[in-house]
């Protein structure tokens, strides 16, 4: 598979913005990315808090609030989702787009029968009620690895460990059989077992439904272990896409080598300075202010070029 671009986009994102206005200017979230994410393919985005992975998948998933001032064009299976009706936008979460809920602790209601929840999303996105949803709510369950899919349906959520909540949570996501899985912070706040457990459960996830996935993390590891292709965003920019592989092994843009080297594996190098804030930006590279190879050139606005080996990079040491 080329890096530039997926060979077969199942999600093309075009120019994609995100502005939100505030008394001091408008914050911009995201900022003119281009993205896409192949059928069958599990693409990851990684980035320091704040620099706009929530808002992205937020925008994939229409759920951003009415304040924000949306640009661009997010086009699934050649439909710019961005242009639905308020019914066809509900249609299409948990439909063709399913969300793997952060924090199994608090995603489920505490005094439902897991089964009853997942039946729900069943129902709801699947047309079919009765014995029929308790089947599949089963065969979901099963799929995802539950050992005795009828009794842990009978189950509550506190009757079950972290580790089973998250196969709950994530059978609920691929209850409507969606094209696109999106898992913001599936390993957030959890320890290195059942960190483990999810990056192992999403795999089984994406291999059962061969739905695409989209995984919002800052955890480095999860990237790695799980993703394909890899886009590293920074104020609201991608700096760099690559196979994960290449990424993790060859890093291209400063940012991108920073960002691995401030990893614990690596000692923790902290990266020195703050990231800029997302207004009254200086024109130019975003990172320039904390690059140790900045230089006059940074100063100009950067575009992403295709490289040799097929990484995606916006630097000019990169240029041509
Ligand atoms: N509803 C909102 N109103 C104003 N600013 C927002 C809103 N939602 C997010 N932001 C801002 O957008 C930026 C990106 O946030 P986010 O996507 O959550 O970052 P990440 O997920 O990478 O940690 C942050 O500066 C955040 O404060
Ligand atoms: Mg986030």
């Amino acid at each position: 598979m080329s890096t530039a671009t997926a060979t077969d986009p199942l999600l093309q994102i075009r120019g994609l913005s995100v502005g939100f206005p505030t008394r001091a200017g408008t914050v911009m979230a995201v900022d003119d990315v281009n993205l896409s994410i192949g059928k069958r393919e599990t693409f990851g985005l990684i980035g320091e808090t704040g620099s706009g992975k929530s808002v992205l998948g937020m925008a994939v998933m229409r759920l951003l609030p009415n304040s924000a001032r949306i640009g661009g064009a997010i086009m699934l299976e050649g439909i710019d989702i961005l242009t639905l009706d308020p019914e066809a936008t509900r249609r299409l979460r948990g439909g063709s787009i399913g969300l793997v809920p952060q924090n199994p602790g608090s995603s489920l209601n505490p005094v439902l029968r897991v089964g009853t929840q997942i039946g729900e999303a069943v129902r709801l996105h699947r047309g079919v009620s009765g014995r029929e949803a308790g089947q599949v709510v089963h065969d979901l369950l099963d799929r995802m690895g539950l050992p005795e899919p009828e009794k842990t349906a009978r189950q509550y959520p506190f009757q079950l460990s972290g580790g089973m909540r998250q196969r709950v949570l994530t059978a609920i996501g691929i209850a409507g059989q969606p094209a696109l899985l999106i898992a913001d912070e599936p390993t957030k706040g959890l320890d290195a077992i059942i960190r483990g457990q999810v990056i192992e459960t999403l795999h089984k996830a994406a291999r059962e439904t061969k739905a695409s996935m989209l995984v919002i993390t800052h955890d480095l590891q999860v990237a790695e272990q799980l993703c394909d292709r890899v886009g590293v965003m920074y104020a609201g920019k991608i700096l760099e896409i690559q196979t994960a592989e290449r990424l993790f092994s060859a890093p291209q843009h400063p940012y991108t080598k920073a960002l691995l080297n401030a990893t614990p594996r690596k000692g923790l190098v902290p990266l020195p300075g703050t990231a800029p804030g997302l207004f009254d930006r200086p024109p130019g590279c975003v990172f320039a202010p904390r690059c140790g190879l900045v230089e006059i050139a940074c100063g100009e606005d950067q575009a992403m070029r295709g490289m040799n080996g097929g990484a995606q990079v916006r630097c000019r040491l990169h240029a041509g």
